[in-house]
């Protein structure tokens, strides 16, 4: 298929770019380099620099011949959206309408989208299903969770085949065919894992754990952590169970929790360092326990997830990193 990537240089984007060119696919990725990397992008897909908020205008034309899009392209840091809400709302909702309505007007009818945990808020109960309330807590959460609502009012209005994933805790890297690596590059990084290694490689001088005293076994949050790669795999299915006037969503985490301590703990094995830890206040909107039923993607699209220890997911992010 010939297809547009949008935010196809960032983290999660680079690493589906990459299995879809793989696969044999005809990959454009489109991105603003805001917060992704040029040479993230991989070989065998062209680049296209600029924005979903002026794809109307400028990619009508290109995607013409487009069988489909990714779309990753977003503002992603939560403590950005309280501070700046705007920016939240023109990239992620109005960037998406732009790049819904470019779509239409080039007669592209399939988009799998890149929703978040975050459109749950903090859940009544956990594992989290598809059909538990969305109550967003920050405008990021809001904002995506506005997205998914509009791609249900195209699926409908316009016969638009629609999937949204919404994602927990991603981490890893992903090792192409070619032997080239895909990691996490974030300039601003709120991810645990690649915080925690940070230390380890001499970056940063200590973790910070916001709040031990959770009603949880060792009193630290609990997370679902997926692979990046596991992630990745699940759009390309998302891709071809598309189907016309439908919008499905499904949740994408491993089903198993961990705690903070646990992930920490994890990472000083893998590393061979100390990682001093401070332990500090709560973080208003943090649930104790977040983690995801991915039952319904594994029963209607066959997922399964292959890495399922956060071992694993340390152990490639660490090896990417010290490359
Ligand atoms: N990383 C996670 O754990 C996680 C969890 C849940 C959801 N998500 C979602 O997955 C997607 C990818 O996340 P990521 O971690 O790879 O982030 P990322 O910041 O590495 O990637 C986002 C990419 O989008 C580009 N971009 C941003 N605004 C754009 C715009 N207006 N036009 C074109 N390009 C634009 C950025 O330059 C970047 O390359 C995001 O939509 C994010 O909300 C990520």
């Amino acid at each position: 298929m010939k297809l547009l990537v949008t935010g196809g240089a960032g983290y999660i984007g680079s690493v589906v770019a990459a299995q879809l060119v793989e696969a044999g696919h005809e990959v454009t990725v489109l991105d603003d380099l805001s917060t992704g990397h040029a040479d993230a992008v991989p070989a065998g897909a062209r680049f296209v620099e600029g924005s979903i908020t002026e794809v109307a205008d400028a990619l009508t034309g290109t995607l013409a011949d487009m069988d489909g899009v990714l779309h990753f392209a977003a503002k992603s840091l939560v403590g950005e959206s309280v501070e700046k809400p705007g920016l939240y709302w023109e990239h992620n909702l109005g960037g998406t309408l732009a790049l819904l309505d470019a779509m239409r007007a080039a007669g592209v009818g399939r988009i799998v989208f890149s929703s978040t945990a975050a459109t749950y808020g903090e859940p009544e109960r956990s594992p989290v299903l598809e059909t538990d309330p969305t109550r967003p807590t920050n405008p990021y959460g809001a904002s995506k969770l506005a997205v998914d609502t509009a791609l249900t009012a195209f699926a409908g209005l316009y016969g638009l085949a629609a999937v949204s994933l919404r994602y927990f805790n991603v981490g890893g890297a992903y090792t192409a065919g070619d032997g080239r690596v895909y990691r996490e590059r974030h300039t601003v990084e709120t991810h645990l894992i690649p915080n925690v290694l940070a230390v380890a490689l001499g970056g940063r001088e200590s973790v910070s754990l916001f709040g031990t005293d959770y009603p949880t076994p060792d009193g630290t949050c609990v997370r679902d952590y997926i692979h990046v790669a596991d992630l990745a795999r699940a759009h390309l299915l998302a891709l071809e169970a598309c189907s016309p006037g439908e919008h499905r969503i499904y949740n994408l985490g491993n089903g198993n929790g961990f705690s903070v301590r646990e992930v920490l703990d994890v990472c000083r094995e893998v590393t061979g360092h100390e990682i001093p830890a401070v332990v500090r206040e709560r973080r208003a909107g943090d649930p104790a326990v977040l983690v995801a039923s991915s039952d319904k993607i594994q029963r209607e699209l066959g997922w399964k997830p292959e890495h399922l220890s956060v071992r694993e997911i340390v152990t490639d992010a660490w090896a990417a990193l010290r490359r």
